[in-house]
């Protein structure tokens, strides 16, 4: 049985976190046409939490990304599952996940968003497991980081177990 081992980040830690990283963003946005990408389904609490406390005009979209293939090491394959619906050619993009590991998620989407040819295209994760990393990306807005721990809550699963918990915490298992 899969259980909660400790919380890591409780929900006052997360929006104090949050509510920093919406501040730097609404100055470095300013006057932009900012949209928003949410990575399904981890980032849906990031997002709608961040979006809360940006403060320039901003709009959200949704892209859900599947990888197939052994996580430790680079032979994933990443694939767009579910795609935008809206044109991102000549607009500032951030791309929002909850955490990056070993990369390759957010590694893909922007070689395939950047040809589609936005006029900026940045990463903002709330977590980050460095120790993890196999490809390199830039994360221009970081949270945390964390040591190699499975986590769940605040959008994240196990099983698809956990993503409703409003705290961040390392599982039993790894
Ligand atoms: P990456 O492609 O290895 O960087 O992994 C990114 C995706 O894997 C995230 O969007 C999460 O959905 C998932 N993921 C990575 N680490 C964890 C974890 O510790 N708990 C839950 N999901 C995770
Ligand atoms: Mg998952």
């Amino acid at each position: 049985m899969t259980e909660i081992k400790q919380i890591l980040f409780d929900e006052e830690t997360i929006a104090a976190k949050v509510e920093d990283l919406a501040k730097r963003i609404s100055a470095d946005y300013a006057g932009k046409d900012l949209v928003l990408i949410c990575i399904l389904k981890a980032a849906v609490m990031f997002t709608t939490d961040l979006m809360r406390s940006i403060t320039v005009p901003a709009v959200v979209e949704f892209i859900q990304a599947a990888s197939y293939g052994k996580s430790t090491t680079s032979s994933r394959n990443v694939v767009i599952v579910q795609d935008l619906k809206e044109d991102i050619a000549n607009r500032h993009i951030l791309l929002l996940d909850t955490i990056i590991d070993t990369g390759e998620t957010l590694h893909t989407l922007l070689k395939l968003l950047s040809e589609r040819k936005p006029a900026s295209l940045d990463v903002a994760v709330l977590l980050d497991k460095k120790c993890r990393r196999i490809v390199e990306v830039p994360v221009a807005y970081k949270g945390f980081d964390i040591p190699d721990d499975f986590v769940v809550g605040y959008g994240m699963d196990c099983g698809e177990q956990f993503r409703n918990l409003p705290y961040i915490a390392a599982l039993e298992t790894r």
